[in-house]
């Protein structure tokens, strides 16, 4: 770490995590005798840019560009992402959303470490255990850098190669006072594709409310959501596929002699040079609940060692002497709200329930979570793993984890401001 000024932390504002904490999360890390078998430097800066639409806006740039390079490790591999922070005046971090880093390398400021401060740096080293599509962005002041554009792409290709002819990424993102984009580009881009191809499509919505993607031209299936494949994927042909905020799908395409089109709301990324034109979405979303086929669990949720209710709710009153409409975790506001304990191997279930008035994606650090049931009715196709979920108005999620990870772990809303408005709270081991 170099000098500069102290900065304050997000993550634990108000009586926060620290009072109670008893582990030390700095034992908590990748072994620091191994070396890195994927290592990348990342310069943090604060820019007025021009977008490639020609929009001037005031943004982050890792290592001159935002997005930020695309990091691609091979499945087992470690890897050593060294952030220095030249001149984001508010100090900032690097979070490995989807990934099951060591707690210390979680990148959230106030919880897991200080913001760096500028002319600061911090280097985070992780074993890439799990393959799936990933992303890292700051988690300090985050719903103004990750708005700003301080993300990037994370792909952890699996030990064993796929048979995809072709790999992309697309980030789909909206700066401030501009139209969405699809990897740093306002409205259409394109891939090379041969027809017959077989083409993996990594979705990452980095936006703060959940969008769809479909495919114009071509059938398609669904492999993975939120980096986790789906167990046996089927034809999603003519319907939509929901993207919560955070959260990635990943798309297979064979791309047709006539080229195909993959479509957000906005944007599209074209395959083959005879790509149709854009069309108007499909009416019917996919429903992940009964999507793919069963496969057992690792573990028994109806044997939880412990079982909470995240119940969110609706305030109009003060939070931090402010007043406004603020989100409430079991009837408490922003620092009242208690963490979730747990102790290493529980299996852990969870309610959430939503009287809000609005959709919130919720996303655990840390660990994967499964979806047991909605609004009672529970999962009957794959096993549908999720880090980001969207609980609609009046809706009833049961999920599970397994405490396989000690440290102190966000559980938060992924539209970011509602996470400063009081959607925020911690899975705590003891
Ligand atoms: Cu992607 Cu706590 O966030
Ligand atoms: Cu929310």
């Amino acid at each position: 770490p170099g000098g500069g000024p102290a900065v304050a932390g997000e993550g634990g504002h108000g009586h926060g995590p620290g009072a109670a904490a008893a582990l030390d999360l700095t034992t908590l890390v990748a072994d620091p005798a191994r070396a890195a078998d994927v290592r990348v430097e990342l310069v943090a800066r604060a820019a007025r840019i021009a977008l490639p639409g020609g929009e001037q806006v005031d943004a982050f740039t890792l290592n001159g560009s935002t997005p930020g390079p695309e990091i691609r490790a091979r499945q087992g591999q470690l890897v050593e992402v060294v952030l220095r922070n030249e001149s984001v005046a508010a100090g900032t971090t690097l979070h490995w959303h989807g990934v099951d880093v060591p707690a210390a390398m979680d990148g959230v400021a106030g919880v897991t470490q200080d913001a760096v401060p500028p002319g600061g740096s911090f280097t985070y080293r992780f074993v890439a255990e799990d393959a799936g599509s990933y992303w890292y962005h700051a988690h300090q002041v985050s719903h103004a850098q990750v708005l700003g554009g301080l993300f990037g792409a994370l792909v952890v290709d699996p030990a064993e190669p796929t048979a995809h002819d072709v790999d992309v990424v697309a980030l789909l993102h909206t700066y401030p006072g501009t139209s969405r984009t699809i990897d740093g580009v306002s409205g259409d881009i394109a891939r090379e594709a041969e027809p017959g191809a077989v083409v993996r499509v990594r979705v990452v919505n980095t936006d703060n409310a959940p969008t769809v993607v479909w495919v114009t031209g071509a059938g398609f299936r669904l492999l993975a959501i939120d980096g986790t494949d789906v167990h046996e994927p089927t034809d999603v042909e003519g319907r939509k596929v929901a993207v919560t905020a955070g959260g990635r799908v990943d798309l297979e395409v064979r791309v047709p002699s006539g080229g195909a089109r993959v479509q957000a709301p906005g944007v599209s990324l074209a395959l083959g040079a005879a790509a149709p034109a854009a069309a108007a979405a499909p009416a019917e979303v996919l429903d992940p609940l009964s999507y793919g086929s069963p496969a057992p669990l690792r573990f028994d949720p109806a044997a939880a060692d412990r079982a909470f209710a995240y119940d969110i709710g609706r305030f109009p009153g003060f939070l931090n002497g402010v007043p406004g409409i603020w989100w409430t975790i079991n009837g408490r506001m922003g620092g009242d709200v208690p963490a979730y304990h747990v102790a290493e191997g529980d299996v852990v279930t969870m309610r959430i329930t939503n009287g809000s008035g609005e959709v919130h994606p919720m996303h655990l650090h840390g660990h994967h979570v499964v979806v047991l049931a909605r609004d009672g009715v529970p999962a009957s196709g794959s096993p549908w793993w999720v880090d980001s979920l969207d609980v609609g108005h009046g809706e009833t999620y049961e999920i599970a984890f397994v405490a396989d990870n000690p440290g102190i772990w966000m559980d938060h809303c992924h539209t970011l401001p509602h996470a400063v408005e009081g959607l925020m709270t911690h899975v705590m081991y003891e």
